[in-house]
């Protein structure tokens, strides 16, 4: 069942009933102010830091669903409903009464809502114009009746005091401090300006507003929700004013409408800097400095700048995904590449792991792990900003190579409550380098310097940073030689040192055990991806004693891999703190993990000793589903006091033999690596959330984004998702697809072309951007078998490497031809 439907010609998903199984959500913003939004505008802003500088609230984990938003009202004044006011939400929620149309367009950076009730239309666009702390709600409406409309529009916000943890948390405190002013039916909220900050948040209208609220009970009424404001009810505004509780910005605006007549009001949500010494237009009535809004409200607020400014979005979205286009037979694969994936990863390269419906904002910042595999699909996007990312990152590398597992994006300084200790981090610093070396030749990066733990006077190029996350596993062997795992590789929930039975305890930074046993193999086989990786850039950087020194340690691994970490038909996973294997025929549950069969693959293991095929050939025997490949077989059925939060989850659900999406896409790279695009495909198709766009009553999640999990086959609900947008899945996904069965993979020395064609397929296009020259690339098959002919501007190249062209050319035609022809 579908609850809408996808509009690939306006790179929009329409969803037409407001009652999704959850809240379907969007991101707006780019750079510094972001909102979340639902498609009932549910949802909050921000700016640069969910935690640190919330400007609207929102009620996690509520009863209803989704509560806290950018709410507008319509009252019309004259009608009655069962003897009642008559008024509702324009997008549905709060209120909830039945609209007799409805439609919410998710497109690229902005969310549009229509609706129409008695004969009222309404259509909001809500979006941040680019490079702008601020956000636009574009409300139309037109009246369809016969005769005039006497109706009143109101809006609503609930200010959040900054702090989100504090908010939600500190209430002895918080419910005394809440603050605004208002002028000109501006409503600015300015709680702890007084003292130590210097911004403030704003709602300002285009109309003029003839009365306010600034108060949520004097809005609401006592007792009563979201859904039936007293001030609704009652048509009249009391104009509240004092400090403390909860701090709301209410505008009321009179519409008399004319049949046939459209107005459109215009709303303003943001966030203010004031320079320090300027914070106060009267420091002794502390009356806060509004020229800056008040400049921004002459300048913007005007239907004028908004119409350019959601077309400069909308260009500025259009230029990125063209860097990118294909046309496959197959249409979600063109509608995930195309649009919705790249979309997708600018998400997860701004927020990380930190906000989304299912992430609060407050618990994680921006993970050192997450950001580097994000950046993998981001880097051909904006490469610059992919840049200034890795060097952040770096900087709160420590200097013996482990890293901060998380960093608070306002800060930028490594978060201590998390620490450090996942002894996977590090390498995927080596990774995100490469893949940014690749997209752009740009080797400059390697000679900046870079801070250990942000600490001035310690800087080293970030070359030699490289060097540590790769000298840091080689540090940290346990007994076999296989890397010790530490509180957790990627896998944050296999915690061989933990031995927690005390339900207070975290999983991720408790550890009871000394930690010199348990291994991973997962390590092993990643060490030994990011060595490889290293070794063209030790060369190239000339440096041919590490280039050595790493050709070396990678075998080395290798071979441990092979004595230690194989159980006779697919890779083990760890060993526990007793020495005992994990993810191995020996064990009772937990058998086989699919972690390490993608990450050993990748990293070359067995592609020509005919081993990998066999894990692969595990992996499709014991791990999939139709619903995707889950993570590990048999699920845990208890906790196992050895392994930690993995057997904490019910069977089938997150790292306990779920679906977890992250990491399929290393499995269809791995099947690509052994030329097998059949497989390849049909694994990226079942987890393609266009691909279950048909059983969204099942799946629940957005059919437009990956989620992070699938319920696996041993949970009651398998085949439901959870955790959507911020999730690995959505980069790994691009990499595989794009990279692997696709085959258009960026080199140091130029752009390879080397698809894996399914059967299925006769050919697809290519369009690709690569260091400023178009590639024109067409696909086509002229026979059997999968040899590949490569024909770049009418003249055969050997192998599949197109060497980067003179600068100056832009653009290049590529032919290249699968199979032996007759
Ligand atoms: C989750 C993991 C997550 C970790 C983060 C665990 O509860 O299962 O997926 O990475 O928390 O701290
Ligand atoms: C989600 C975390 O964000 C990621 O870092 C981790 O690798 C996976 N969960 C698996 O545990």
């Amino acid at each position: 069942m579908k609850f809408g439907y996808f509009d690939d010609q306006n790179r929009e998903y329409v969803i037409q009933r407001p009652d999704t199984p959850l809240p379907w959500i969007n991101y707006l913003g780019n750079e510094n102010y972001f909102g979340i939004i639902s498609n009932t505008a549910g949802g909050y802003s921000f700016y640069q830091d969910a935690r640190l500088r919330r400007l609207t609230r929102f009620r996690y984990n509520n009863a209803p669903l989704d509560v806290g938003g950018r709410y507008l009202y319509i009252r019309d004044n004259q009608a009655q409903m069962n003897g009642d006011s008559l008024y509702w939400s324009p997008s549905w929620q709060p209120v909830c009464r039945t609209l007799d149309q409805y439609a919410c367009h998710h497109g690229l950076g902005y969310t549009r809502i229509n609706s129409q009730k008695c004969q009222i239309e309404c259509q909001a666009v809500y979006f941040i114009p680019l490079g702008q702390d601020f956000e636009f709600w574009n409300f139309q409406i037109t009246n369809h009746r016969k005769e005039p409309a006497d109706l009143s529009l109101f809006s609503a916000v609930e200010f959040c005091l900054w702090d989100a943890w504090d908010d939600q948390t500190n209430f002895q405190r918080n419910l005394s401090i809440g603050e605004v002013e208002v002028e000109k039916g501006v409503i600015y909220h300015k709680t702890e300006y007084r003292e130590r900050r210097d911004h403030y948040a704003f709602l300002a209208c285009s109309h003029s507003v003839v009365g306010y609220e600034t108060q949520r009970e004097a809005f609401l009424g006592p007792y009563r929700g979201w859904d039936s404001p007293q001030v609704l009810e009652s048509g009249q505004t009391s104009q509240s004013l004092s400090p403390g509780w909860q701090p709301v910005g209410v505008q009321k605006v009179n519409l008399a409408l004319k049949p046939g007549e459209t107005a459109r009001v215009i709303f303003m949500l943001g966030y203010q800097k004031v320079d320090r010494d300027q914070k106060f237009t009267d420091p002794d009535l502390q009356v806060i400095n509004k020229k800056p809004v008040q400049k921004k409200i002459k300048d913007y607020l005007n239907g004028e700048f908004l119409d350019e400014s959601i077309q400069d979005l909308k260009r500025s979205w259009d230029s990125l995904l063209d860097i990118f286009q294909v046309n496959t037979p197959d249409v979600h694969v063109n509608r995930l590449v195309n649009i919705w994936n790249p979309y997708q990863v600018m998400a997860t390269f701004n927020f990380s792991r930190s906000a989304s419906y299912f992430e609060s904002g407050i618990g994680r910042g921006m993970g050192f792990r997450d950001s580097n595999q994000d950046l993998l699909g981001f880097v051909h996007l904006i490469p610059e900003r992919a840049r200034e990312r890795i060097l952040d990152l770096a900087a709160t590398q420590l200097e013996d190579g482990r890293a901060y597992h998380q960093y608070q994006p306002l800060t930028k300084r490594g978060n201590d409550a998390v620490g450090s200790d996942f002894n996977d981090d590090p390498l995927w610093l080596v990774l995100s380098v490469a893949a940014y070396l690749k997209e752009t030749a740009d080797w400059t990066i390697l000679e900046e310097l870079v801070p250990y733990d942000n600490q001035p006077g310690t800087e080293e190029p970030l070359y030699s940073h490289l060097l540590q996350s790769l000298e840091f596993t080689l540090d940290h062997l346990g007994p076999q030689g296989l890397p010790l795992i530490g509180r957790a590789d990627w896998n944050d929930c296999l915690n061989l040192n933990c031995f927690s039975s005390d339900p207070g305890q975290s999983f991720q930074t408790t550890t009871n055990q000394g930690g010199r046993t348990a291994e991973s193999v997962f390590i092993a086989g990643l060490f030994i991806l990011a060595a490889r990786e290293m070794i063209p850039i030790c060369e190239i950087f000339a440096d041919p004693d590490s280039a050595l020194r790493y050709i070396k340690q990678a075998d080395k691994m290798e071979e441990t891999v092979w004595d230690q970490g194989w159980d006779g038909n697919w890779f083990i996973r760890a060993f526990d703190d007793f020495g005992a294997p994990v993810g191995s025929k020996v064990c009772q549950e937990g058998q086989i993990f699919i972690e390490p069969q993608g990450i050993c693959v990748m990293a070359g293991l067995g592609l020509r000793n005919g081993k990998a095929r066999k894990a692969l050939d595990a992996v499709t025997n014991r791990l999939a589903t139709d619903h995707g490949l889950v993570l590990l077989q048999p699920a845990y059925s208890r906790y196992y006091l050895n392994l930690g939060e993995i057997s904490s989850y019910p069977p089938g659900y997150k790292e306990n033999g779920s679906i977890f999406c992250h990491t399929n896409p290393w499995i269809m790279i791995a099947e690509a690596l052994l030329g097998n695009g059949d497989a390849a495909l049909d694994y990226y198709l079942r987890i393609n959330p266009s691909a279950r766009e048909e059983i969204s009553e099942i799946h629940r999640c957005e059919p437009y984004v990956y989620a992070q999990m699938i319920a696996g086959r041993d949970a009651p609900t398998h085949g439901e998702a959870k955790n959507s947008w911020l999730t690995g899945t959505a980069a790994w996904n691009f990499v595989a697809v794009t990279q692997w069965i696709l085959g258009i993979r960026p080199d140091y020395q130029g752009l390879i072309i080397a698809p894996v064609l399914p059967s299925g397929w006769d050919g697809f296009q290519v369009k690709r951007t690569f260091r400023g020259t178009i590639y024109n690339i067409t696909i086509t098959r002229v026979g059997p078998g999968s040899d590949l002919q490569v024909i770049v501007n009418g003249s055969e190249i050997p192998g599949t490497l197109i060497p980067q062209p003179d600068p100056g050319v832009k653009d290049l035609e590529v032919l290249v031809k699968v199979g032996s022809p007759g």
